[in-house]
């Protein structure tokens, strides 16, 4: 195919109203010229990326739509847009995968282009860190001050699987997974670099390890080994056996 053809059309005219509309000369003249790159896999390494900032503004933007309705107590509303948050995730974690198509050496040119740059600095990622704070102080000052209602109620004691305990359950999903993606991250690492490798930044990716022992709702899991050892308490921590308990009660 003639390669300079195709890419003199690729990035289109930007006159007809659906490239105006959607900007397609800015979006398209984001990725380095087509002779600037290292080698095949680079347009494909920016590309991703640059998704990953795009998918990550439009869930940063819709959790400040959740956080308004969490505020309203409109659950409706927040488990739609929870929903969406959640396929942004979903599909941001898959995306990652495409980068191990990837060869190591290949991967190795590429990082020489990046400057000193690192995901550390991504706006997305940042923005994201700091709002499940801002969500939690609403989902209590909500759900569980008003009603004079703990966690504890909400999941054991008083468990109606009602608003207070779907909307929880939205943040529970939502921190499960954002692990899920930086479990993802990690593999992905490890496939291209290797996780012992020193980051650009000269600093080790361990703080990767701490990122993924990181919860964003901590209330909301603890309940669940909590409701455990209540519950296992009350028949203590070594059981009798289904079957030994059939044989005193003569069933068979
Ligand atoms: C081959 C591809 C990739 C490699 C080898 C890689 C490698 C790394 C490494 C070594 C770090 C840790 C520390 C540092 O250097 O700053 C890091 C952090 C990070 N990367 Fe990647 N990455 C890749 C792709 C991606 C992609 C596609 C995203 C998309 C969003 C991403 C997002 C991040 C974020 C957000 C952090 C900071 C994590 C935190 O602070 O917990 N990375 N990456």
């Amino acid at each position: 195919m003639d390669r300079d053809y195709f890419y003199s059309i690729m990035n289109g005219t930007g006159e007809l109203d659906y490239e105006l509309y959607l900007d397609t000369p800015k979006i398209l003249s984001a990725q380095k010229p087509f002779d600037q790159f290292c080698n095949r896999d680079e347009l494909q390494f920016q590309i991703i990326h640059q998704v990953e900032e795009l998918w990550m503004k439009l869930a940063a933007y819709t959790l400040l739509d959740i956080d308004d309705f969490i505020r309203e107590r409109n659950a409706n509303r927040v488990m739609t847009l929870f929903r969406r948050v959640q396929m942004i995730i979903e599909m941001m974690t898959t995306q990652l995968g495409m980068l191990e198509t990837m060869s190591p050496k290949e991967y190795q040119e590429i990082r020489l282009q990046l400057g000193n740059g690192s995901g550390q600095e991504s706006p997305g990622f940042r923005t994201l860190l700091k709002m499940p704070k801002h969500l939690w102080d609403s989902y209590v000052s909500a759900y569980l001050e008003p009603d004079g209602r703990t966690i504890e109620h909400v999941y054991n004691s008083g468990y109606a699987h009602d608003d207070a305990y779907m909307v929880a359950e939205c943040l529970v999903e939502f921190d499960e997974l954002f692990q899920k993606f930086r479990f993802h991250h990690i593999q992905l690492i490890h496939r291209s670099i290797g996780m012992e490798a020193k980051s650009l930044k000269g600093r080790s990716v361990e703080l990767l390890q701490d990122g993924m022992r990181t919860r964003f709702f901590p209330a909301l899991w603890e309940i669940r080994f909590k409701m455990t050892d209540k519950w296992g308490g009350e028949y203590g921590t070594v059981r009798e056996s289904i079957g030994a308990s059939k044989k005193g009660s003569g069933a068979h």
